[in-house]
């Protein structure tokens, strides 16, 4: 009987920390809401990619590609936190979101694979497929992703 008190104490301990820590954790997510998402350091950073590739496009420089396609096709991921807040956002449009992701990310290997072989037709017909796939989910999520997370527009 004793020992269950001295558990059920340990317990109820064990909870309230877990709870405090969440609350914590909860304010400090509210006050940093004027913080730029991580999703859009990821986005600058395939902006920038995607640049690059259009410079090494012009210049026939293939291999260049074929080191930028992987970095397109396997871009950086928001921390855990923020996908469980995007995730739960999204709703029951993750799964098309998340298809607008896999597309780039196929795209951007064909790229890859095209570079490889210093095929700059099939390169350009890639990139553009790339593109288009940007432009997709942009034109889907990224004004109401805009609205709901940073209030604006
Ligand atoms: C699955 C959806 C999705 C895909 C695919 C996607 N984006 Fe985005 N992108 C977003 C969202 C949402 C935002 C708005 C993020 C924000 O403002 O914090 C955004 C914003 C951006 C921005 C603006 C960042 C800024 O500073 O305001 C750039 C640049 C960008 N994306 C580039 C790209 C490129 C290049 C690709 C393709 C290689 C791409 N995105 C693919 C969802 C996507």
């Amino acid at each position: 009987m004793n020992n269950f008190l001295k558990t059920h104490t340990l317990l109820k301990t064990f909870f309230s920390v877990i709870l405090a820590a969440y609350t914590t954790s909860l304010n400090a997510q509210t006050e940093q809401a004027e913080e730029p998402m991580s999703l859009r350091t990821v986005m600058e950073k395939l902006g920038h990619d995607m640049e690059a590739v259009t410079g090494a496009i012009s210049k026939e420089d293939w291999a260049l590609i074929a080191e930028l396609a992987p970095k397109i096709s396997h871009h950086a991921e928001p921390p855990m936190l923020e996908k469980v807040q995007i995730l739960t956002w999204l709703g029951s449009d993750a799964g098309e979101f998340r298809s607008f992701d896999m597309q780039v990310q196929e795209a951007a290997t064909e790229m890859g694979e095209a570079a490889k072989q210093a095929d700059g037709q099939r390169v350009i017909e890639a990139f553009s497929k790339t593109q288009q796939s940007c432009l997709a989910c942009h034109q889907n999520f990224r004004q109401p992703f805009v609205k709901r997370f940073y209030g604006e527009r």
